[in-house]
């Protein structure tokens, strides 16, 4: 297969992870070509853009972006990149897989947790944000749709079925939210027949936070709104080890775009000794999406035996000495060798 996609290698840390992911990439032999596309503190000091036309050409054109994180400025009344991003292709799932992987710091060992955020609506959108004259009140207002609602829901459930996954949690807080968190999870209920292969069960988000810790291996694919959402997500990444190995996919009808969770970290930019592993996940789930899913696993299991056998070469975050292109050239080593 041919096909060409977006590359947004990012700030800080982003052109280093980047470039080992595209090696990895590359080693996979899976036909793509890149056009590289500038967006974040980069475009801002060479276009004067945060955020320049041609990148959304770009996208709009490939329909498929693998984009490094991106810095916002503090203040000056910049918005998110990212959720500028979102809203412009209207990236509506947000889709976070938490694996475990050996030789983690985490508390678990067999954590497998898709989280699907609905990622254009609610509370997180801060919509309606008004401040009183007297800096006493402040007042945001929470907008869900029917619509929002079935579509984030059908994508859990069809994500289940095309992954074999055998039960999806609507995570809500209806009891005290009755109108906006109330209509989501109808909703869900509604859609849940529809799936009658796939269990289906629901849970107030503040136990799901205690479960989520005290017994993870309940949960399968986690379906929420916006704010819990991305929340809970970061508890799953948690749960795994860290954002280090958290990539999250922006998915929408039109455009889908991959990347990692974590920021640009620029306390370590330009030291070498970023862990590219969230990226190289995001990859390999853009190469599920692009329909190479066997190419996708197989880049899996090499970060998976990297891990395991070669741990000289893993970054300084996973306890290891090595360093972003060392940990890269061993990801490499075993794709070519599989
Ligand atoms: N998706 C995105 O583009 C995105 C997401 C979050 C934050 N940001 C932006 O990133 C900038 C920095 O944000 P922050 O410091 O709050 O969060 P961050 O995720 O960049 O860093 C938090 C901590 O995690 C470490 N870290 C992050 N990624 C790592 C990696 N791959 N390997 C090893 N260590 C890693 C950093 O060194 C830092 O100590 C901000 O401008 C923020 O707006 C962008």
């Amino acid at each position: 297969m041919s096909k060409t996609i977006a590359v947004i290698p990012g700030d800080g840390i982003g052109p280093e992870i980047m470039n080992a992911t595209l090696r990895v990439l590359d080693a996979l032999d899976c036909g793509l070509s890149y056009e590289f596309v500038e967006a974040g503190m980069v475009a801002l000091e060479k276009h004067g853009d945060l955020l320049p036309q041609a990148t959304l050409d770009s996208i709009a054109k490939h329909k498929v972006a693998l984009k490094g994180p991106l810095t916002t400025p503090v203040g000056g009344g910049f918005t998110s990149i990212n959720v500028t991003l979102r809203r412009h292709f209207d990236l509506y799932a947000n889709v976070r897989p938490a694996i475990s992987f050996p030789g983690t710091k985490a508390r678990f060992e067999n954590i497998d947790i898709i989280t699907v955020r609905e990622n254009t609506e609610g509370a997180y959108l801060s919509e309606g944000q008004t401040l009183s004259e007297d800096g006493e009140t402040a007042i945001s207002m929470v907008r869900n749709t029917r619509k929002g609602s079935s579509r984030i829901v059908r994508y859990a459930f069809e994500l289940a079925v095309k992954k074999g996954r055998k039960k999806v949690t609507a995570v809500h807080k209806a009891n005290i939210i009755k109108t906006a968190s109330g209509l989501f999870l109808n909703v869900a209920r509604e859609i849940a027949k529809e799936y009658p292969q796939i269990e289906f069960n629901e849970m107030i988000v503040d136990n799901a936070c205690m479960q989520l810790v005290m017994k993870p291996e309940q949960f399968d694919v986690i379906v929420t709104t916006n704010l819990f959402g991305d929340i809970l997500s970061d508890l799953c990444a948690g749960l795994v080890g860290g954002l280090g190995l958290a990539p999250g996919d922006n998915i929408g009808a039109e455009a889908a775009i991959f990347e990692a969770v974590h920021g640009s970290a620029p306390d370590i930019a330009g030291k070498g000794i970023a862990n590219p592993c969230a990226l190289l996940l995001a990859a390999a789930d853009m190469l599920d999406h692009l329909g190479m899913v066997d190419k996708g696993d197989k880049m899996r299991n090499a970060i998976r035996d990297t891990m395991t056998h070669d741990r000289d070469s893993v970054t300084p975050d996973l306890g290891g000495k090595g360093s972003t292109s060392s940990f890269g050239d061993a990801i490499v080593k075993r794709v070519r060798a599989a």
